[in-house]
């Protein structure tokens, strides 16, 4: 193998994209409050960026003649981004604070991605993590100043 610490990344972004998108939706669900009108379809913005990100990079795997969790046990017992049951008391800025520690985890784990495939010397899928990177650094930076936060991704 050419490429093994690459593919195992690859196969942990599998995982939590999938529960990502799955956080993402609860919260699409369950949020009531006065942006809901606005916030609400923001998420079906998120959620598609999300499954094109997941479709790319799982096919990307498989490219590597790599194999993709494709289960809800395998992806539950690998993710890393909690699991918690939905709720109608949060409010709209806790549920975003959630989906953006979500996203902070995932900008790290891409992270690792370029890292690991640039060390390996897997230069396409490199160039492919490190657009998905800036996306989600981007989403943080958005959905942090919606609840009138700063992106903290380098704090001065
Ligand atoms: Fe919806």
């Amino acid at each position: 193998m050419k490429y093994p610490k690459t593919k195992e990344v690859l196969n942990q972004l599998v995982a939590d994209l999938t529960q990502m998108h799955m956080v993402v939706h609860q919260h699409h669900w369950y949020m009531r409050g006065n942006r809901f009108l606005k916030l609400h379809p923001y998420l079906d913005k998120v959620m598609d960026e999300l499954a094109d990100q997941l479709d790319q990079v799982s096919e990307r795997l498989i490219t590597l003649d790599g194999s993709p969790v494709s289960t809800l046990s395998e992806i539950a017992e690998k993710t890393k981004i909690a699991d918690e049951k939905g709720n109608w008391t949060e409010t709209i800025d806790e549920r975003y604070a959630k989906i953006i520690a979500g996203y902070k985890y995932l900008e790290g784990l891409y992270e690792e991605g370029i890292r690991v495939s640039d060390e390996e010397g897997d230069y396409s899928t490199n160039d492919m993590l490190t657009g998905f990177h800036t996306d989600i650094e981007k989403r943080i930076w958005m959905m942090a100043s919606e609840i009138n936060q700063a992106p903290t991704i380098d704090p001065e």
